[in-house]
């Protein structure tokens, strides 16, 4: 068997880039070792940037996002008993971002991708990737029980985090940064109407906690919590509570959320991480696959989405005119702009959540750094440049 492009993997990355080469007409393969169902109820992220709805647009995914996609204008910050809004347009040059959760991103990518575009085959775990160095490198993986084999021009990993693909890159060439947080985050999701219509992230002496939603009726929740922190440790009237104490305003002693039953539940620990590079001979990475951030900056999808807006670019210039200048330059070009989200989710993240060993002079430097982004203008601007996206240049 053998392909132009290989794909590893069917979560946002390997999908929109499947699309974006198909647009382009080059052929791909997308191999996913779980099943339809379970990656299309992977519940994760929900904020898209502008430029990943006007690449999901560019690809053709985006009449659904745009009917019930959610645009905002901006967040509320909570600490220290006030609440202080940041406006991304008038401060990061018209920007804004939207809420559509990632669950829909994936489905609306497999429909488009099973209507016209090419295999995409789920149950199918890829081994081994060799021949990075070769013309034609191979994809070994198991599908239906047979192991079997897929030749190609570029294998592209994008297997996330525990992916096999990254392995192809000799160790002696790849190196490994890495931040490991003191904390995880519970996810909630609740059948209770968002309280407000904008996301809410609070800093308070209990730690973080973040509001945000997935529809007018459902609610999307999440509390800082101790690294290796059981859910069930966490009953729904819990949770309530908890959210409500780290949400309170000193203005509003009676400010609640409005409750109703969480459907689901889980802890998920926090993790920067880098991979580099991101290309070795006919291996490139792209996604979780090559970095992580902390989701408090809300990065994690839409740095996926830059990688492959970038390396879709690089192999339909490669595929349409021989050059490989694009796909020699890929790996320098993402990470100058990963390495600044990897900042940005550090930055909110420290800035945000309550480090067990922090000191009482820790905790006043952080209301320090929020206090400068509700009094000025340029801090804030910092902020909001950031959190709607910088530019992805390519
Ligand atoms: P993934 O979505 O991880 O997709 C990788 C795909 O590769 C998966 O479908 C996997 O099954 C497949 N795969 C792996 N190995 C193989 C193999 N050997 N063979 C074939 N297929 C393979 N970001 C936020 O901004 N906010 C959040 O709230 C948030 N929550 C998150 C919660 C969790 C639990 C996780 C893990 C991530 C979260 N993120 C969040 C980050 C965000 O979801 C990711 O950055 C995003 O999914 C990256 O997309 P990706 O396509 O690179 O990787
Ligand atoms: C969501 C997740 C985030 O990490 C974030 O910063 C904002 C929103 C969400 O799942 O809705």
């Amino acid at each position: 068997e053998q392909t132009t492009v290989a794909i590893v993997g069917a979560g946002p990355a390997g999908l929109l880039l499947a699309r974006l080469l198909h647009n382009a007409g080059v052929d791909c393969v997308v191999l996913e070792s779980r099943d339809r169902a379970y990656v299309e109820r992977r519940q994760r992220a929900g904020i898209l940037e502008q430029a990943t709805v006007d690449a999901l647009r560019a690809a053709g995914a985006g009449e659904r996002l745009d009917r019930e996609g959610i645009p905002h204008d901006g967040i509320e910050l909570r600490f220290g008993g006030r609440s202080h809004r940041v406006d991304f347009p008038s401060l990061a040059g018209g920007r804004r971002v939207m809420v559509y959760a990632q669950t829909e991103v994936v489905k609306d990518l497999i429909a488009l991708q099973l209507a016209d575009g090419g295999p995409l085959l789920f149950d199918t775990e890829v081994r081994e990737v060799t021949g990075a160095d070769t013309e034609r490198p191979v994809v070994r993986y198991v599908h239906e029980g047979r192991e079997r084999s897929l030749s190609c021009s570029y294998v592209v990993g994008c297997d996330g985090f525990h992916g096999v693909v990254k392995q192809a890159i000799p160790e002696a060439v790849r190196s490994t940064y890495e931040r490991v947080y003191p904390y995880s985050w519970l996810g909630a999701l609740a059948e209770a109407p968002p309280v407000y219509d904008e996301l809410i992230y609070a800093h308070s002496s209990r730690g973080f906690a973040l509001a945000s939603m997935r529809s007018p009726t459902v609610s999307r929740l999440y509390l800082q919590v101790p690294n290796g922190t059981d859910p069930a440790e966490w009953p729904d009237e819990r949770i309530w509570d908890e959210l409500d104490a780290r949400f309170a305003l000193d203005a509003e002693p009676g400010w609640k959320l409005e409750r109703g039953p969480v459907t689901a539940k889980s802890v998920l620990p926090m993790r920067s991480h880098v991979t580099e590079p991101m290309r070795h001979g006919r291996v490139l990475l792209a996604g979780d696959a090559a970095h992580i951030v902390p989701p408090t900056g809300a990065k994690g999808l839409n740095l996926a989405a830059a990688d492959v807006i970038v390396l879709a670019r690089a192999l339909a210039e490669w595929h349409s005119t021989g050059s490989t200048e694009r796909l020699d330059a890929y790996s320098d070009t993402c990470l100058r702009r990963v390495w600044r989200a990897e900042h940005f989710s550090y930055f909110m993240t420290t800035t945000l959540h309550a480090d067990p060993a922090q000191s009482a002079f820790d905790t006043r430097l952080q209301l320090a750094q929020l206090e400068r982004v509700a009094t000025s203008p340029h801090a804030a601007a910092e902020l909001a440049e950031n959190y709607t996206g910088l530019p992805i240049r390519s």
